[in-house]
C-alpha cells in the first residue's frame, strides 16, 4: 500500500513530539516533513527539538531537516498542524490553499462556521462540510480540527448522555503543565502550587462542546441546546487533565442509568489504527481515575471516568485523559484516519 505523506507544523514542540510518537510507525501515513519556526529551519530534528520524550526517536526522524512552516518546503499529503494560533491563522489556510489537507489541533478555526471541529467517536458526520467549505473557499485542500484538551475530556462522557437530554454542564478542570507547552508555565510558579486562571480557557470550553455535540444539517451546524460554564486550573501534573463534571438532563437518569449508558458507548467506528479498543473506561475504584496511574490507557486515547454519583441536582463524576495525545496529536490523527476511511485523502 502507498503511504499518505504526512507533515507536521510545529514539529518541536510538546504536541509536534506526540505527533511524532504517533506517526512514526504508521500503518497509513508516511512521515515525510517537519516544519518548525524559522530558530529550527536547517537544523536536524534532533538538535532542534528542545527536550525529549521518554520513548526513543527512530533514526530516520531524527536525522531529517526542520524546515520552515511554508507550503513551497512541505511536501505532503496532510499537515498536521500543532504551530501556536497567532501563526496558525496565517499559514493552515495556506496549506488548504495549496491542495494539502489540514489537521489543526490550535484554537484558531475551531470555532468558525465552515470548519469542523472533529471528535470522530462523537461527530464523524460533521466532515460532509469539507464539500461545503471547499466550495465556497475554492480550496482543493481543506481544514479539519480536533477540540481543546479540555474539552474532548468531558466531551465523550457526555455524548452517551445527549439521550437523556443534556440541559447544563458546570465543570471544574485540573489541567497538566504540558497542556501548555514547553515555554508554558515556568516552574517556579507551578511547583507546590495551583494556579486558578488559564488565559482564554474558559471560554474554549464553553463553547466548543455544543457545536461537537450539535448536528450538521448538510448546510450549517447546529448548536446542542445545553450550556457550558467552567473553571479552569492548572495543577503541578506533568500530563493528564482531570475535570469535575456536573451535569443535569432533562429525563434525571439515575448514577446507575448515566454508568450503563457510558458502558454501552459504541462510538461506531472500526479499523482506525489511532482508534482505542474503548473511548471511555468507566472504574469502579472510589479513588480513579489519577492521571499518574490512568492516563496512558489506550495508548492514551481512553477517557477515564469514575466516581459517578448523584449531585444536588443530576449526576457529577471525574473523568481524565491524556492531554497531548487524546487532547492533541493522539485526535488529530484519529481525525485523519476518519478522513482517509470516508475517501477524503
Ligand atoms: N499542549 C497541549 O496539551 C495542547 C493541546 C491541544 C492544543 N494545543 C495547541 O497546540 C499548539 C502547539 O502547542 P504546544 O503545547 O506544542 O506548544 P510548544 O511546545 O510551544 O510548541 C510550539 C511549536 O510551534 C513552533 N513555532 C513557534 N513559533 C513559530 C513561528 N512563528 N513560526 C513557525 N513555527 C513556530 C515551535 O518551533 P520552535 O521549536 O522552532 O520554536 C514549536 O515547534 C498550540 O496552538 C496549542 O494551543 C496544545
Amino acid at each position: 500500500m502507498v503511504k499518505i505523506k504526512a507533515g507536521v507544523l510545529g514539529a518541536t514542540g510538546a504536541v509536534g513530539q506526540r505527533f511524532i510518537e504517533g506517526l512514526k510507525n504508521h500503518p497509513w501515513f508516511d512521515l515525510t516533513s517537519v516544519a518548525a519556526s524559522e530558530r529550527s529551519a536547517g537544523k536536524k530534528y534532533k538538535d532542534a527539538a528542545k527536550w525529549r520524550l521518554e520513548s526513543e526517536l527512530p533514526a530516520d526522524i531524527a536525522e531529517m531537516t526542520v524546515v520552515n512552516v511554508d507550503p513551497k518546503e512541505v511536501d505532503a499529503d496532510i499537515v498536521f498542524s500543532a504551530l501556536p494560533s497567532d501563526e496558525a491563522k496565517t499559514a493552515e489556510p495556506a496549506f488548504a490553499q495549496a491542495g494539502m489537507a489540514v489537521a489543526s489541533n490550535t484554537s484558531s478555526y475551531r470555532m468558525v462556521a465552515d470548519v469542523p471541529l472533529l471528535i470522530p467517536e462523537c461527530n464523524a458526520d460533521h466532515i460532509g462540510m469539507i464539500k461545503v467549505q471547499q466550495e465556497k473557499r475554492g480550496w482543493e485542500g481543506y481544514l479539519t480540527t480536533n477540540p481543546n484538551c479540555t474539552t474532548v475530556m468531558f466531551c465523550l462522557p457526555l455524548k452517551p448522555l445527549m439521550k437523556f437530554g443534556i440541559e447544563t454542564v458546570h465543570l471544574a478542570s485540573m489541567q497538566a503543565v504540558s497542556g501548555a507547552g514547553y515555554e508554558g508555565v515556568p516552574s517556579m510558579a507551578i511547583l507546590g502550587n495551583v494556579i486558578p486562571y488559564i488565559g482564554g480557557e474558559e471560554e474554549k470550553v464553553e463553547m466548543e462542546a455544543q457545536k461537537i455535540l450539535g448536528k450538521f444539517d448538510g448546510e450549517k451546524f447546529v448548536d446542542a441546546p445545553f450550556t457550558v460554564s467552567a473553571s479552569c486550573h492548572r495543577v503541578p501534573v506533568m500530563d493528564g487533565h482531570t475535570e469535575a463534571v456536573w451535569v443535569t438532563m432533562r429525563e434525571n437518569p439515575t448514577p446507575a442509568e448515566v454508568k450503563k449508558a457510558m458502558r454501552d458507548f459504541d462510538a461506531g467506528l472500526k479499523g482506525l489504527p489511532t482508534e482505542p479498543e474503548v473511548p471511555l473506561a468507566v472504574m469502579e475504584e472510589i479513588d480513579r481515575p489519577q492521571p499518574r496511574l490512568d492516563r496512558n490507557k489506550g495508548r492514551g486515547m481512553t477517557v477515564s471516568v469514575g466516581r459517578i454519583r448523584p449531585g444536588v441536582t443530576g449526576v457529577k463524576f471525574i473523568c481524565m485523559g491524556h492531554n497531548t495525545v487524546r487532547g492533541a496529536a493522539g485526535a488529530s490523527i484519529l481525525n485523519a484516519e476518519l478522513l482517509h476511511k470516508k475517501g477524503l485523502l
